[in-house]
């Protein structure tokens, strides 16, 4: 029997609320894992969790748009959230944030057109005595300068060459 797109991602959402649990308390985590999966989370994602947890859907809409790290908007692979707090402005993370639009010919808010990477201002990380930090997906740099900033792209475009060697084009 031929499925659609749409029963193939219902399937799978199916398929993630049975590993967290279908229930009110393991929203957050299934919206974790759908975004993961799939680096955004669509009307349709948010209806049909909604309904697999039988719950409004307009709770999980509510969730999705508090969570600035879930967000409804479609993330790339690499998702660098630069802080432009207090301690990291005066470090000078201006000339890092101009670094990195320079070299991804993105601005923040926005995603390269490879979908590889999303240009992100954060809050605190935490990290202000090691001003200007910098967060890819999980992982933390501190003291970035604009220097570093083409060896910390060259390494995460070295990591998308390994997950996919098909990918290996796009980037050259
Ligand atoms: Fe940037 Fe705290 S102000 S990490």
């Amino acid at each position: 029997m031929l499925r659609t797109r749409e029963d193939r991602l219902r399937a799978d959402f199916e398929n993630i609320a049975d590993q967290y649990g279908r229930e009110r308390n393991a929203l957050l985590p299934i919206l974790q894992e759908v975004k993961r999966r799939y680096h955004e989370i669509s009307d349709f994602a948010m209806q049909s969790i909604a309904d697999i947890l039988e719950i409004h859907p307009v709770e999980v809409y509510g969730v999705v748009t508090f969570y600035a790290f879930l967000s409804e908007k479609y993330h790339g692979k690499y998702v660098i959230r630069l802080c432009r707090t207090i301690s990291c402005k005066m470090a000078n993370m201006e000339n890092v944030a101009r670094q990195l639009e320079n070299e991804l010919g993105i601005a923040f808010g926005e995603t390269t057109e490879d979908g590889f990477f999303t240009l992100e201002y954060a809050h605190c990380l935490g990290m202000c005595d090691q001003s200007p930090a910098l967060l890819i997906n999980d992982e933390v740099f501190t003291r970035v300068t604009p220097e570093q900033v083409n060896l910390i792209l060259q390494s995460c475009r070295k990591n998308l060459t390994a997950i996919n060697p098909l990918m290996k084009e796009a980037m050259v």
